[in-house]
């Protein structure tokens, strides 16, 4: 994964999501979501379980952001009906990766910017903390992590950089797209 450096998130690559997956199994024994599987339990602990909450959502999130990364990704080569899709829902992939861009700075302290699906339309969305658009009724197939710890090695407090190189060169397209078919 060094290949990805110097515009990759460095920090957290495998540390973050081990002490996440070892403090939340802790965490979920003798809740009533044991057994259940990581969607079920972070939509159903929302509001109801902070901490729960926090940990199986940061897993989620992470697990996903690891495979929405490869090197030299992002740039214009869409599978072409995830591109007209965005085309038909988001106005363009140019306006898309402009906005995109744009939830991921505007997001005030820590969180996401999500491309989702929610009722059969892509949205463009921002999120604080661990939350993620599952619990607003929507499938993510994309999202950046906007944590100071995924960019301040590389880019100090300039995350308007980081977030223009994600776009650019770092989108696994192909792992947005297969998200997007089975959602
Ligand atoms: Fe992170």
């Amino acid at each position: 994964m060094t290949r990805l450096r110097p515009i990759c998130p460095r920090k957290p690559w495998n540390t973050t999501t081990t002490s996440i997956t070892r403090h939340g199994n802790n965490l979920l024994k003798g809740t009533e979501f044991e057994g259940k599987s990581l969607e079920e339990i972070v939509k159903g602990s929302f509001g109801k379980n902070a901490p729960l909450f926090n940990n199986a959502g940061q897993h989620y999130n992470h697990l996903h952001f690891w495979s929405w990364m490869k090197p030299n990704g992002g740039g214009d080569k869409l599978p072409g009906r995830l591109e007209k899709k965005i085309t038909e829902d988001l106005g363009g992939l140019e306006k898309f990766k402009t906005d995109f861009a744009a939830a991921g700075v505007g997001q005030f302290g820590s969180g996401w910017a999500w491309l989702s699906v929610k009722n059969g339309k892509l949205e463009i969305s921002k999120t604080p903390n661990g939350e993620n658009p599952l619990v607003h009724g929507a499938t993510p197939i994309l999202g950046v992590d906007v944590w100071e710890h995924s960019y301040y090695i590389d880019y100090r407090n300039r995350r308007p950089d980081y977030l223009k190189a994600f776009v650019d060169h770092l989108v696994n397209w192909e792992y947005v797209d297969q998200l997007f078919s089975k959602a």
